[in-house]
Formats: C-alpha cells, structure tokens, sequence
C-alpha cells in the first residue's frame, strides 16, 4: 500500500496537493510536512509532522521508519526570494533532492516527484512556444538551481533506475492558500485587490507575457504523471506543461468584465527583469503525447472561480 510524504505541504501547492492525495489514497496514507510546529487548520485531516527537508538525518530516519513508498519534495525557495537569498536558496534547492534522491537509489522510496519551473530556461531561450529541448541558460539563482536538480533528476533514474518524475510548472493560480515569494505571484495578488474594492499596483509591466496555470489542473497534472505507467513516463528530467499564457493588462482586462470598477497601475521592480528572461509560452507536446495531458481552466473560466472564492481573511494569518 502507498505511504505519501508531501515534504514543504503548508505551501501554495502543498496545501492543495495533499488535500487532493487524501482523497484518491486515504488521509491516512498522506503525510504532511514543513517547517511548522503545529500543523495548520486546513490540513488537519489527516497526520502531519514537523519536519526541515535540510536534516538529512531526520528526514532519512522518518522516510526509513515509516516506510514512506512515495516523496512529493516541495520544499524550495521560489525566484524572488531565491535572488533576495542566493546562498541558502542553492542549499535548500540542492541538498534536499539530493537527500530524496538517495533514499530512492537505495530502495527505501519507490517514486519521486520534484518540481521544476518555467525558470529553467533564460534570456536565450526562444520566448514563444519554448520547446523541450532547447537553450538553457537561466539567469537567476532560482533557475540554476531547478536547471541544476532536473540534471540529477535524469542521472539518478539513468544511473540507479530511480523512479523520477518532474513537471516545469507555470506560474500557478489559486486562492486555498497565498503565493510563496515567485515572480509570478502577481496573478495572485491581483484577485484580492479585486475582490477587497483597491487599486492593484502590478510589479510587471502590462504586456510581460508568462505562462501560468489554475492550480486544479495543476495538481490533476502532478497525480496524473505520478500514476502514469513507467514506460510512458519518457521524460526523466522534467515535462514542459502548458494551460494559459497572458500579461498582466489581459488579466486585468478579464478581472473588468466581471468587476467594471477594477483599476491596476504598473511599477515594475526586479521582478520585471526575471519575467523578461523567462518564456511567455510553452510547447508542451511531450506532456500531451506521453501521458494524454490537457488543461482544463482557461483565463476566463479561472478569473470567475477566483472572483468567487479568494478569501480575503487569508492575508491577516
Ligand atoms: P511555497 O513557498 O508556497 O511553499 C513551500 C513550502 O515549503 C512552505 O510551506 C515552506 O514552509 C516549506 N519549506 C521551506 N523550507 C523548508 C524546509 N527546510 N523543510 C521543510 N519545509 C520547508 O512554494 P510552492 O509554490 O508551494 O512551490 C512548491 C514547489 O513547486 C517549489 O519547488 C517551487 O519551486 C515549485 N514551483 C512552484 C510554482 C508556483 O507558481 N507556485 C511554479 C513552479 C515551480
Ligand atoms: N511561480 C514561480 C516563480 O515565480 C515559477 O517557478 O518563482
């Protein structure tokens, strides 16, 4: 039977993706765990630990102990944190896949999955439509990092068979939980100026194009290459993953059909030079044709489920 460890869970993704494996797999088979010592309301359903994916030796006794089967590693520093912490953030990128990695190349964890990121690729990459394969050549800590990880990805599961799997997430929108520091967490923040009646002062300029993705086909995408038959699975460093592409005067224009009122400005700060080094749109082909992914949210269908359910009480925890 499957024991799931969701390492970094209190996060953007973590909330949403554990809630998600507890319904397909049982509460119990789902264990929670970040940095906090008492495990948040929202994941109280099911056992939570704490635990820092940076002690090696913890996170090797409880994997080891519990017979942990399958690890979701999500603890990272996203890019705008990662630039403001270069050192730490190479650390805790690096040293906890490396941890992970090694449980499953001695048979302690039958699969993995690692994120990646639209960061990967950099100012040479070509911006529309980025392929697979292509030049990569990130410019930020944070990419280096991902671009880093997706490497050793590929050689463990080349080397030692390690069962590997890896998504480059778009930036990714929903309102369960808050963004945790990224470039793109203005299509985020965006919804609960909306929703509380202000202006939104937007840290990217109007037409800084970014691959994004509502956070619903973000986890069915996860589950859906974690449970895909190993022989379909033909990417072992990382899978591009495309649903919607827009710049903030877009969003902007749709948040207006549905609140008139709606009013944004534009001050970009050194966000906008890591938006400016990123895709704007992704080829993700090989997801669709290795195991039959597609999106389901558009821009327009999302904006109304985000109108509806941002809390804004959120942003006072
Ligand atoms: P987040 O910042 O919202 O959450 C990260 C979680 O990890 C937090 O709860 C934090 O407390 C926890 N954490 C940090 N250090 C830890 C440690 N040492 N030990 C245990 N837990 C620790 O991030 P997220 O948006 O949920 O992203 C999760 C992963 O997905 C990251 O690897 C990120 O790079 C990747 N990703 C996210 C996006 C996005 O748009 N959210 C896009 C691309 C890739
Ligand atoms: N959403 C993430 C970020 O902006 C992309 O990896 O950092």
């Amino acid at each position: 039977m499957k024991k799931i460890l969701v390492l970094g869970s209190c996060g953007q993704i973590g909330t949403e993706l554990v809630l998600t494996l507890r319904e397909k797999f049982g509460n119990q088979q789902v264990v929670a765990a970040d940095l906090r010592d008492v495990c948040p309301d929202n994941l109280a359903n099911g056992p939570y630990i704490k635990l820092d994916a940076l002690d090696r030796e913890s996170v090797r006794t409880y994997i080891i102990g519990e017979q942990i089967t399958e690890v979701y590693l999500l603890a990272a520093l996203l890019s705008a944190t990662a630039e403001k912490n270069p050192d730490f953030a190479w650390r805790l990128n690096m040293e906890g896949l490396f941890t992970i990695l090694d449980l499953a190349k001695e048979g302690h964890i039958q699969k993995i999955f690692w994120p990646s990121s639209i960061a990967v690729f950099g100012p040479t990459t070509p911006r529309v439509n980025t392929p697979q394969y292509t030049v990569m050549e990130p410019s930020t800590v944070y990419g280096i990092s991902k671009q880093a990880g997706e490497r050793w990805c590929e050689y463990y599961f080349n080397k030692f068979g390690v069962d590997v799997r890896s998504i480059r997430y778009p930036g990714l929108i929903s309102y369960k939980s808050l963004p945790g520091g990224g470039t793109t967490d203005y299509a985020v923040d965006i919804f609960y100026k909306a929703k509380a009646g202000e202006q939104f002062n937007c840290f990217l300029k109007e037409d800084s194009a970014l691959p994004m993705m509502f956070m619903d086909d973000a986890i069915r995408a996860t589950i859906e290459l974690m449970e895909a038959p190993k022989e379909q699975v033909k990417i072992r460093s990382s899978y591009n993953l495309s649903a919607i592409s827009f710049t903030p005067k877009q969003l902007a224009e749709a948040i207006k059909v549905e609140i008139p009122s709606f009013d944004i400005v534009y001050n970009p700060d050194f966000r906008q030079a890591i938006a400016d080094s990123w895709p704007a749109s992704i080829d993700d082909s090989e997801a669709r044709a290795n195991w039959n992914w597609k999106e389901r949210y558009d821009l327009n269908k999302m904006v109304k489920i985000m109108l509806e359910n941002v809390d804004l009480s959120l942003l006072k925890n």
